[in-house]
């Protein structure tokens, strides 16, 4: 059965301010942050009806917001409010929240400094990104993470998908789940919507160092997880050859959760005891943290 699409599903979006029916809410074509990408975003979910991490996501939007010129015009906890208030009003049980904020109509050019800062928060059901019990597969994108100096990389600023949506697209033609992508220095960054890990013979755990791409909340997350289990944590440059050293492999993220990884190109990973062990963990805080 075909999916319901999103702008037919039923129930109610925040929006500026007001619960809206569902299907009602438009944006006029007009809009800046659709033209030139005035845009940011945050992913959460909701585990058995309570929001993991709401704080952190609803300070990261802030924090997008403002690294991209805008002002938001709420409080955060106001938007926290809000955020659950449209969870409880969609009965979502397991789900994932979408807030946005963006520049509207009132200027269609580049400088857009009288434009009105507008923001929205959508839930649905949803359940796993990934199968997050067998190894996904990866290509390498041929699309680069931009320098720092070239786009504020440390935010969900819309912008910045634009090469994840390209990478994932090509990834998905060629028949892998998603696509490493490297950094503009030719190192190992992030997949397409997660952040990765990997597992060497020792047991430890090396990440790339998160300077140019999103320093995701899982992975921050993961790391606390691995240090106390005693699991050491290095964060340093990878060069994408050093993934033959390597013999699990992982990614993290609000939506893929702890998914195993079984191959990026022509290097293959097992799904080892200890990344099954590090998601059983996650699941567990996502759910055990949230139950309050
Ligand atoms: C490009 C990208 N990297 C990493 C992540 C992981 O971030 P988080 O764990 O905060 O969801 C995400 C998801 O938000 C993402 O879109």
């Amino acid at each position: 059965m075909e999916a319901v699409p999103f702008d037919k599903r039923s129930g109610k979006i925040w929006i500026n301010g007001q619960a809206v029916n569902w299907p009602d809410v438009k944006i006029h074509l007009l809009s800046h942050g659709l033209h030139y990408a005035s845009c940011v975003f945050e992913g959460e979910r909701v585990y058995d009806g309570q929001i993991f991490k709401l704080e952190e996501h609803t300070e990261r939007l802030f924090h997008s917001a403002s690294r991209m010129g805008f002002k938001i015009p709420y409080t955060q906890e106001l938007l926290n409010k809000a955020t659950k208030d449209i969870v409880a009003i969609q009965k979502i049980k397991n789900g994932y929240v979408r807030p946005i904020a963006w520049r509207g109509s009132e200027m269609m050019a580049i400088s857009a400094q009288q434009t009105k800062i507008n923001v929205a928060i959508a839930a649905w059901e949803w359940g796993p990104y990934y199968d997050i019990n067998k190894g996904i597969r990866l290509n390498i994108s041929k699309w680069k993470r931009p320098a720092p100096d070239t786009i504020p990389c440390d935010t969900k600023a819309s912008g910045l998908y634009m090469i994840c949506t390209l990478s994932k697209h090509e990834a998905e033609s060629k028949g892998y789940t998603d696509s490493m992508m490297l950094d503009y220095q030719g190192n190992i960054a992030e997949a397409t919507g997660a952040n990765v890990f990997f597992k060497n013979k020792s047991g430890e755990l090396h990440t790339p160092v998160p300077d140019c791409f999103l320093d995701g909340i899982t992975r921050r997350c993961i790391i606390d997880i691995a240090k106390s289990k005693g699991i050491k944590i290095v964060e340093r440059k990878i060069k994408p050859e050093e993934m033959s050293d390597f013999v699990g492999c992982f990614l993290t993220g609000t939506a893929a959760e702890v998914t195993p990884v079984s191959q990026i190109d022509k290097y293959k990973f097992s799904v080892c005891d200890v990344i099954k062990d590090l998601s059983k963990s996650y699941q567990a805080l996502v759910r055990k943290k949230t139950a309050a």
